[in-house]
This record gives structure tokens, sequence and C-alpha cells, in this order.
């Protein structure tokens, strides 16, 4: 039988030969990369004008003197002023597996060859297909979760999962978020989000009902959650399409909640006919586990999933029940060929040793917090406090937690090498998305410079 000429270029030995040797070629290039390196005065001049064009085309400057040349090594990456970083933000959490990962590259290659550059809800190709399958079969172990589409980013896919409960428990319109959550920046996330600052000069829409989140200081905390949840559904009886919420606050400050304090709520929503969203745009297959419903073991009670970051491409993820009717959900993009082969490769990488209780995910979490609550006890002098998180999302509250100690004592870290980024209000903590590649003697050397810089003082 003849063979289709797409699946002769996939399979074709030629292309893999060249697409070994080219990914082999790169790799040798991006294996000068070692470690750390201060910025070298001879490309200051050069990178300063970058960044002031940046500044200029998009009318604000950038967080951090960040314009990557393109060369990276695992954790580590090329600036244009010459220096490399040990990069522990991965671009808010996108790069799962490093920088310039060989096998993450051969994917990404191999769906460039493709016809077409982004691929659509309209006119898909296979690794469109490869990826739905993908994402349905994980979600499908542990909840009753049967279908995925995709979108392009974190927003897009909670923009979805909002207009899915919507529809299904129409007419109800009222959200429950819980309060400093995160959920992105369209109209209605920056609403669900709950940070003033992120929609200032946006008319109120008054949609989104807050209850507490897990306050592991306040023995009374989930008895307090519960009951103002109770309240809002009694003062909004079938007014309440959806209980949107992140299984760890991200933006809100990386406090993790106890099952425990979860299941109550979920069954309250459950017995009232409330969809149950988990926006895990931030923690999918960062918790030890694909999901962190999984983690948590609330998989059962989820009836509608978000995902994106590490994914590479935006998927929300629903039940049967909640399959919307033809015309709500679509749009022109579903990720680039690309990204949609890369997101599939990782998923596959995950799968080798990262995830389970003895997976190394785990590991490089207890390592960390160890090693931070080593240094609050000794050199630090309760300076790193409060260290936590789940899996590679890792935070801890610097010196007095305040918005300056903390920005300051960021900004001196990501000069001395280190990438990291702000999150929370009060305190404002320093967060690390560590990339599931992170070896052991790159832990060292974060927390020895974040001792250096604690040590610098604020
Ligand atoms: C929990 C959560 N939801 C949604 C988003 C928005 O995702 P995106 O920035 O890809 O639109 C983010 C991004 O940080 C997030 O952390």
């Amino acid at each position: 039988m003849k063979t289709l000429v797409g699946h002769q270029i996939q399979s074709s030995e030629k292309v893999q030969s060249i697409l070994t040797d080219l990914v082999s070629e790169v790799a040798k290039l991006n294996s000068q990369l070692h470690g750390i390196h201060p910025a070298n005065p001879d490309f200051q001049e050069a990178a300063k004008q970058k960044m002031d064009a940046i500044s200029a085309s998009r009318g604000r400057p950038l967080h951090y003197t960040y314009i990557g040349t393109g060369a990276g090594r695992g954790p580590y990456v090329e600036l244009e002023d010459g220096s490399v970083k040990l990069d522990l933000i991965n671009g808010i959490g996108i790069h799962l597996m490093g920088h310039a990962h060989p096998r993450v590259m051969a994917a990404a290659v191999r769906g460039s060859l493709a016809d077409i550059v982004t691929q659509g809800n309209l006119q898909p190709n296979n690794e469109y297909r490869l990826f739905t399958q993908k994402i349905v079969e994980l979600a499908g172990r542990k909840s009753r979760m049967k279908h995925a589409w995709l979108s392009t980013c974190g927003t897009m896919a909670n923009e979805n999962a909002l207009k899915i409960s919507r529809q299904k428990n129409s007419p109800a319109r009222l959200v429950l978020g819980f309060k400093d959550a995160f959920a992105g920046r369209s109209t209605m996330m920056a609403e669900v989000t709950d940070n003033p600052a992120y929609r200032q000069g946006l008319p109120e829409y008054n949609e989104v009902l807050r209850i507490p989140f897990y306050d592991k200081k306040d023995p009374q905390s989930g008895d307090k959650t519960l009951r103002a949840l109770k309240e809002y559904v009694a003062n909004n009886e079938k007014n309440i399409s959806v209980f949107g919420f992140e299984p760890m606050l991200g933006e809100g400050g990386y406090q993790a909640a106890p099952r425990e304090f979860f299941i109550p709520l979920l069954d309250f929503c459950k017995s009232k006919g409330i969809a149950i969203w988990a926006d895990e745009v931030q923690t999918f297959s960062r918790t030890g586990e694909y999901f962190a419903y999984e983690t948590l073991d609330i998989g059962q009670y989820v009836d509608i999933c978000s995902i994106a970051k590490t994914a590479q491409v935006g998927a929300t993820i629903y039940t049967e029940e909640y399959n919307p009717k033809p015309g709500l959900i679509a749009g022109t993009f579903s990720g680039s060929t690309p990204s949609l082969a890369a997101g599939l490769e990782i998923l596959e990488m995950l799968s080798e040793g990262y995830l389970g209780p003895q997976g190394r995910i785990q590991d490089i979490h207890q390592r960390f917090i160890g090693g931070l609550n080593l240094l609050n006890q000794s050199s630090c002098k309760g300076n790193a406090s409060d260290a936590g998180g789940m899996g590679l999302m890792v935070a801890f509250t610097p010196f007095d937690g305040k918005k300056e100690s903390t920005n300051s004592f960021l900004n001196k870290l990501f000069a001395n090498g280190v990438i990291g980024f702000p999150c929370g209000k009060d305190p404002v903590r320093a967060r690390f998305l560590i990339p599931a590649i992170i070896q052991d003697q790159d832990i060292n050397i974060a927390l020895k410079l974040i001792e250096k810089t604690l040590l610098e003082g604020v």
C-alpha cells in the first residue's frame, strides 16, 4: 500500500538523521555553558540597547535585565549581556525540562517540519490528536473527565472552563473562588483573580464570591471557610455556577492546603449541583503527579480542569456531563505544531522517574525545602522563614516579607545569578518554579547563593 507523504516525512531515516545531527550540534554549542557566569562588559552596551528597544516597543521595561540569547543548558540560561543564570522561574513555569533539553528540542524541530506552524480546531494535524488523546488518558485515570479542548494559554483554558460550567448550570452566573486567587488576565479572569491592582480602571462585574483559603496557623480555618461557603450558597440559592480553585494558591503566596480542607467544600458544592473546576495552570505536572488533584486525591470531585504552562499549550478537560454544546468553545488557534509535539514529549518524559512518592519531583522538593529550613535555622537566622509549597513550586519569606524587602532580595539574587520571582501579598514571598531536570549540585548552588544574598541584607 502507498505510504502517505506526511507519514514518509515522519518516518524518513534521512530526515531523522539530519534532525539528530542538528540537535546534537546545538547541544554541543550549548555545552560551552558551565554554570553561573557574570555579565561580560563586552556585551553590556549592546544588551542595554536591546533592553531599551523592548521597553520602547512595549511601553514598559522588563522586570529583570533578561533577554535570552537562545542558548541554555538544563537549568542554566545565557543572556544577551553575556551572563549565565540559574533559572528557577522558567518563564513563570513553562520550561519544565529546563533550557535546550535535546529531547524537547528534537520534538519541537520534528513539529516544525509539518506543513503548518500553528494548528487549529478546524483543521488539526496528528499532533493535536495525539496530545488530546494523551491528556484525556492521563486525566481519565483518577477522575471522571473524558474530553479535552485545546487553546493557547491558561487564561483561555480558564475562560472555556467557566463558559462550560455556566452553560451546564445556566442561568446560574456567580463564581465561587478563593481569596488571593489568580486566574489570568482576560476581563473575566481578572475578575476571578483577587488582585485589584490587576484590574485598575476596569468595571466591577460583581460575579465572584470569595472564601478564605486554608490558613495553617488557624486550627479553625477549615470550619471558617466552610461556613463562608454555606452562607454564600444560602444567600445566592441556585445562582452559583461553579467553584473554581487552584489546588495550591500560586500568585497568592504558595501556601498548600491538606486534602481534609478541600473535602467538605467539595462535598457541599456537589450536593448543591455547583460545578467543580480545578485551575491547574500552575500546578499541572509539578506536584509529583500529573495533576495536583491526584496528589490531593480529590479527582473524583473534579468536573472541569484547566492546564497550560508546562504542557506548552492550554487545555480544558471535562466530564461527559459538562461536554458543552457545539459553538460554545472553539477558537482559531490550538497551539503551534512544535508546541504540541514538545508538550507531548514532556508528558512522556514525566513518566520516566519524575512522578510518585519516590519520584524525583518529591526528592527535589525535600532537598530544596530542607536546605532553606537549614539556612533559616543557621546562618540566615530567621530571614528565610516559612519554606513551603508543593513539589517543584517552592517559596519562602525573606526577611520581614514586606514588598520592598522581598523585591530587593530577588533583585540581588538575580544579580548573584539565580532567577526567582515574588508571590503573595502579605507577606510577599520569594518563589521558585524549579525545573524537573535540576541536579543536586545545582540545588546546592542555588541554596548557597540564596544564603549569600540573604547575608548581604535588605
Ligand atoms: C493558576 C493560574 N491560572 C491561570 C493563569 C493564566 O495563564 P496564562 O498566563 O497562560 O494565560 C496562570 C498564570 O500564571 C495561573 O498561575
